[in-house]
């Protein structure tokens, strides 16, 4: 099968990056700065916030507040986090463009993550879908542990399959696939996918591997080829998962738009611009960048 034009990418480093940093909470100026840089990188998806417990996940309390500072670009979705219909209504109520859900293809992932079994989580979006319906937001959808769960090891696809189904005919636009602890490796990635594809139409499915064993590349290119054409990513690689021990970030933005420049595929974002801000990102985290494309490009300040 031949490559896509053209790949959007779902920038997920404001949350799924800073959600899982730890030390002192990061200001809500600095998460602030670091999606308004995104957006005038040219990224036209940004995972902005998280309406979650913040008992459970406390970098992301200020979701109310980053949403609120953010400078709004014309053509630009700013996409939060919302496990239930508390969490839509703070997202509903913050003006966010469009909501996802996650649920997991491991009942032991979802038992630990949002301490329910994966039929609970669906039953709890039955609801927000529906709110969000009229409220005229579009809700995503994430499925985790898709190639490999911490707790329960591995995953028969057929039951991702099921889950990314169940998600489509309850309303979600578009379901993306998490390899939330990085374990996957091309061929395994491959074959999923062939298998929910079975379920689901390919361009309602998006791909969100984490890098924790080095593998993402590979796995984005395995599933380019079978015709992937949204992938979700992490500014400087930030983040992991705070119930998936050892994952580390998501792939990084700069190295997925690098592989993708090489291969002839459009995204609309300037490479640069997200290297510088990875770079300034980093430092102000007082990080490593995780991305190599980055480290080799160096920093451009203008
Ligand atoms: P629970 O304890 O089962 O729920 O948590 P509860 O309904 O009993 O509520 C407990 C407390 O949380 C209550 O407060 C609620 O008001 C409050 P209290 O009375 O104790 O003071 N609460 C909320 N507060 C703010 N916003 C809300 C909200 N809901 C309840 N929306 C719950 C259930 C889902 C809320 C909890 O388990 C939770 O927030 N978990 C966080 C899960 C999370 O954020 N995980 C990380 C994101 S998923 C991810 O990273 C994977 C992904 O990237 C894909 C991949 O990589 O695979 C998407
Ligand atoms: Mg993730």
């Amino acid at each position: 099968m031949a490559f896509p034009q053209q790949v959007r990418i779902v920038e997920v480093g404001p949350r799924d990056g800073l959600q899982n940093e730890p030390g002192p909470i990061i200001p809500t100026e600095t998460k602030v700065t670091l999606i308004n840089r995104l957006a005038e990188a040219g990224v036209r998806h940004i995972e902005a916030a998280s309406f979650v417990s913040p008992k459970w996940v406390p970098q992301m309390g200020d979701a109310t507040a980053v949403m609120a500072g953010i400078d709004r670009r014309a053509g630009v979705t700013y996409s939060a986090l919302t496990p239930n219909v508390k969490g839509l209504e703070g997202a509903i109520a913050a003006k966010a463009s469009e909501v996802a859900v996650f649920s997991a293809a491991s009942e032991a992932f979802t038992q630990k993550n949002i301490n329910c079994s994966i039929a609970e989580s669906l039953e709890r979006f039955v609801p927000l879908i529906e709110q969000a319906r009229d409220a005229g937001i579009r809700v995503r959808g994430y499925v985790s542990t898709v190639l490999g769960c911490p707790y329960q090891g591995e995953i028969d696809p057929a039951q991702v399959a099921a889950v990314s189904r169940e998600l489509i005919d309850m309303g979600c636009y578009e379901v993306s696939l998490g390899d939330t602890i990085g374990t996957g490796t091309p061929l395994k990635a491959k074959k999923m996918l062939e298998v929910v594809a079975k379920e689901v139409a390919m361009d309602r499915l998006a791909a969100h591997f984490h890098d924790t064993y080095g593998q993402a590349l590979a796995n984005l290119y395995a599933v380019l080829e079978e015709g992937i054409a949204v992938i979700d990513s992490s500014t400087a690689g930030l983040g992991g998962c705070p119930y998936a021990k050892g994952a580390s970030g998501n792939v990084a933005t700069e190295d997925v738009l690098y592989l993708l420049q090489g291969l002839g595929i459009e995204t609309g974002i300037d490479l640069q611009a997200v290297v510088d801000t990875g770079h300034w990102i980093t430092r102000e985290l007082g990080r490593h960048n995780g991305s190599k494309v980055a480290l080799a490009l160096g920093e451009c300040r203008r």
